[in-house]
């Protein structure tokens, strides 16, 4: 069959600065999906839209033709509203373990089909797997039917979910595409709008530990998600928060499994909790229950009533202990005073290196490995005490780890200005 357009002439209009057509798109998704279209033409394309950008209906479209390219979920046949989260990546952030069942606690479905870890953010599923027995491969059935029980789910996104998009970000990978605005949002959103919820909370990182370094480009790509996400019905707001420092006080799998069980049952760091609050306000808000009372439910064990029904449905046992590390380094405090900095980019290396995360897709992950935060900035310190405790199952990580961290922290005389909160802007649909 002859094809509808030649991937050249669509490279070229898109190199001279034109606006892609609804049918070009449509064509250049499908045939790169069927393989017409090759890597090298496609990488082609994503470097001239990575130059000239896309404008809103171009992105919308790029979105809908890959949510085209493969299946798309239904949770109509759901009693109850879903509402998902999504979060663009950063050191130590649990928050989806217990944000889940804290909004199912509320009678609202939280479908949260998620990955693993790559480089130095780590993957829900990495961190969930270090529950015994856990299993993050569900079947669709076997999804609808947790979520019509325990009323949230955690598990690993199927393959048929946007394949176009699986393909597009391998490719970017090596291409040097990847930190573009609208490749990244048509990337996230194409997922995220295939899986079918009703509304979606995303949490877009700033700072060093995140893919956006400054609060106007994380603006941007969050306004840019918002839209695409209004513009294909499913209701979207976003919160900017601060990855410039690790969240909470844990970074690795078990170690932050751990820290997310202290939140479930009513304690946990104060960043962990204020975070997972608002974000679980944001979906309660979109599923049409702005009133509940969120605080309540992590206080009195409703939202850790819901963690364990969700963990024994998938297989796991929520009174497994946590497996823990048997090699251990402090680092220690030269000197006395406040802590001023702690680079989350540098503690997500570290961690990475101690074995929390892989260097190639498919490579095993350490569930024991990761860093124990004993100080965050703006606490006072005092010489000989340890900063933070390095884990991992292999000692001879250690050196790798300590030389990332070397100009991670900062010890001062004054107390630095103490971060208001963590979340920096809220951005909703206009
Ligand atoms: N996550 C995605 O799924 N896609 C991107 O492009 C970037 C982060």
């Amino acid at each position: 069959m002859a094809e509808k357009f030649d991937a050249v002439d669509v490279i070229r209009h898109k190199r001279d600065g034109n606006v892609l057509t609804p049918e070009e798109i449509d064509w250049v998704i499908d045939a790169y999906t069927r393989g017409v279209v090759g890597d090298e033409q496609m990488a082609a394309l994503a470097m001239a839209i990575y130059l000239k950008g896309m404008n809103r209906a171009e992105i919308s479209r790029w979105t809908q033709a890959m949510i085209n390219s493969g299946e798309t979920m239904d949770f109509d046949k759901l009693s109850r509203p879903t509402a998902d989260k999504h979060s663009t990546g950063g050191v130590g952030d649990k928050i989806t373990l217990p944000l889940a069942p804290l909004v199912a606690a509320f009678d609202v479905a939280v479908p949260q089909l998620s990955g693993r870890g790559l480089g130095h953010t780590g993957g829900t599923l990495d961190k969930m797997e270090s529950i015994k027995g856990w299993r993050a491969d569900l079947s669709n059935d076997e999804i609808m039917e947790i979520l019509d029980g325990p009323g949230c789910v955690i598990c690993a996104a199927g393959a048929g979910l946007a394949p176009a998009d699986k393909k597009l970000y391998a490719l970017r990978d090596i291409t040097s595409t990847v930190d573009c605005i609208p490749l990244i949002s048509s990337s996230i959103m194409s997922k995220k709008i295939a899986e079918g919820t009703d509304s979606l909370v995303l949490d877009v990182k700033v700072g060093s530990g995140a893919f956006m370094k400054d609060i106007d480009q994380a603006r941007e790509l969050a306004r840019t998600m918002v839209d695409l996400g209004t513009d294909h019905g499913v209701k979207t707001t976003a919160l900017l928060t601060d990855m410039s420092t690790p969240l909470g006080r844990t970074v690795g799998n078990a170690l932050e499994v751990r820290e997310s069980l202290e939140v479930l049952a009513g304690g946990g760091p104060e960043d962990v909790v204020e975070l997972t609050v608002a974000l679980a306000r944001e979906m309660l808000t979109a599923a049409g229950k702005p009133d509940a009372d969120v605080e309540a439910a992590l206080k009195d064990g409703r939202a850790m009533d819901r963690w364990r029904r969700m963990i024994v449905a998938q297989d796991g046992d929520p009174d497994a202990e946590l497996p823990v590390a048997k090699d251990t380094h402090d680092v220690i405090a030269e000197e006395d005073g406040y802590l001023s900095k702690l680079d989350a980019l540098a503690v997500g290396v570290a961690s990475w290196r101690l074995g929390a995360g892989r260097a190639s897709k498919g490579d095993p992950v350490q569930e024991v490995a990761g860093i124990e935060l004993h100080a965050k900035p703006g606490d006072k310190v005092k010489k000989g005490q340890p900063l933070m405790t390095l884990h991992t199952a292999t000692p001879q990580r250690f050196e790798r780890a300590l030389e990332s961290l070397e100009g991670a922290f900062e010890i001062s005389d004054e107390a630095p200005t103490p971060r208001e909160s963590v979340i920096l802007d809220r951005i909703t649909a206009q």
